[in-house]
């Protein structure tokens, strides 16, 4: 390929593990072979405390540019403490941090994020159920949550203390009356914003998605009963668009009651619809039916720049550890979605078969894995590293073309 024309992909280790489970990715994607030139760019706490902007514009210009990238984790803090840990020139200077991972969904338009929650044979951390008649079965779960990224709770639209127009405003709600009397330093405001044309094009990327991949279930996963205008725009919007999907059936399921649902019967869902906040809420949930965070891969996709990252966050207490312990499977996970992404489905699934060898043999496994408490010494006690885990799979890939090949 033209080295002009060959494809780049941005890599943002970010803060904490971040790196760790980057570094695992790339030797994987490098495994399968996926042409493409790395570019880095800078993410993170460093940069809050030493340029006062934890998503510099040079990344921000990158991300345009060359529309892939793969993202570790961000460690955020809050706003007053991340104050106090600024460089000395740039304290008192009315900085306030914003997560840049947020900040870079909302200022690239990723409008929609994908978090497939899809269990895997032997995991021991799978979720099992007692049977009526005695004994114990495991559900194979394969849930792909379609979460709505940009708008709602998550739009930053919020005050404590409004300014007087803006509590004007809200004291014009009938509603409004009981909060009346609070004092403005005592009044804490955060909005929950829906478009219709947000809503339409996660509810089509979800149908879409299940048409694609054979879904037969799509659920609205909001309270539509109690928080009626946002809420029920989207599952209005859902049911609109799932008439022209006559094969998949459209359900609407609160969000609380499905928090309950899903240990009772998590292989009945197939792909959910939920709006920011419900949305990031459910796919942690079936994460963690699934092996938890280290299995819990996503995408942020927009238009033109599409980010893909591991659900967890930076794990501090084990980012200072000279052998890093974390599993890299989420992050890995989250590599195999980005080959989805520009069509390369047949090194994405590779790289799910060498994940799914490791699992089933279970030979090699991280801390979590094994159910013991995350500290150095796991891995003088039977545990992988995270080099060691990563290492595993490129190696189980291998086993896995070569049987291909044989057959
Ligand atoms: P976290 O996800 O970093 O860690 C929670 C716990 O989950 C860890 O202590 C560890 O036991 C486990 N864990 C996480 N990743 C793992 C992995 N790959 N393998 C094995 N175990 C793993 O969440 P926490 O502790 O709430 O937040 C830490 C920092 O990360 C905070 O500053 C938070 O704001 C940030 N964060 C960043 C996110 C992002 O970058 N997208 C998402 C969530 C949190
Ligand atoms: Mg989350």
């Amino acid at each position: 390929m033209n080295n002009l024309l060959r494809r780049k992909v941005v890599l943002m280790p970010g803060d904490g593990i971040g790196g760790a489970v980057l570094k695992e990715t790339v030797k994987v994607l490098r495994a399968v072979k996926f042409e493409c030139d790395y570019v880095h760019a800078d993410i993170g706490w460093e940069f809050w405390r030493t340029e006062g902007n934890p998503l510099p514009d040079r990344t921000l210009k990158s991300l345009r540019e060359n529309k892939l990238s793969l993202f570790g984790a961000i460690t955020s803090k809050p706003k007053w403490e991340a104050a106090e840990e600024l460089v000395p020139r740039l304290k008192n200077k009315g900085l306030v941090y914003y997560s840049p991972i947020v900040g870079a969904r909302q200022s690239l338009q990723l409008s929609e994020c994908i978090r497939p929650c899809l269990s895997f044979e032997g995991n021991p951390l799978n979720f099992v159920r007692q049977k009526s008649g005695g004994g114990f079965e495991e559900p194979p779960i394969n849930t792909v949550i379609f979460r709505q990224n940009t708008e709602g709770l998550y739009a930053g639209v919020e005050w404590t203390n409004p300014p007087r127009n803006v509590r004007q405003a809200f004291e014009s709600h009938p509603k409004f009356g009981i909060f009346k009397d609070v004092k403005g330093e005592e009044l804490a405001i955060s909005t929950r914003i829906f478009t219709q044309e947000r809503c339409n094009s996660i509810c089509r990327e979800a149908f879409e998605y299940a048409k694609k991949h054979g879904y037969k279930r799509v659920t609205i996963a909001e309270k539509p009963n109690v928080i009626r205008e946002t809420s029920g725009m989207l599952e209005k919007t859902a049911y609109r668009i799932g008439k022209e999907y006559p094969d998949i059936w459209v359900d609407s399921n609160n969000i609380d009651a499905i928090c309950m649902w899903l240990t009772k019967n998590p292989e009945s869902y197939g792909v959910i619809i939920a709006g920011n906040m419900f949305g990031d809420i459910i796919s942690d949930a079936f994460a963690g039916l699934v092996g938890g965070l280290g299995f819990a891969c996503s995408a942020n996709i927009g238009s033109e720049v599409a980010i893909f990252e591991p659900t967890h966050g930076s794990a501090p207490k084990y980012a200072s550890y000279k052998t890093s312990i974390v599993n890299p499977i989420a992050c890995i996970l989250s590599g195999a979605m980005m080959l989805d992404h520009v069509g390369e489905t047949h090194k994405a699934d590779l790289i799910r078969k060498g994940i799914a060898k490791v699992i089933k043999e279970g030979k090699y496994r991280t801390y979590d894995l094994l159910k013991v408490k995350g500290q150095q010494n796991v891995i003088y006690n039977g545990a992988v590293s995270t080099e060691d885990m990563g290492s595993a799979i490129v190696e189980a890939i291998g086993d896995v073309e070569a049987s291909a090949k044989y057959y």
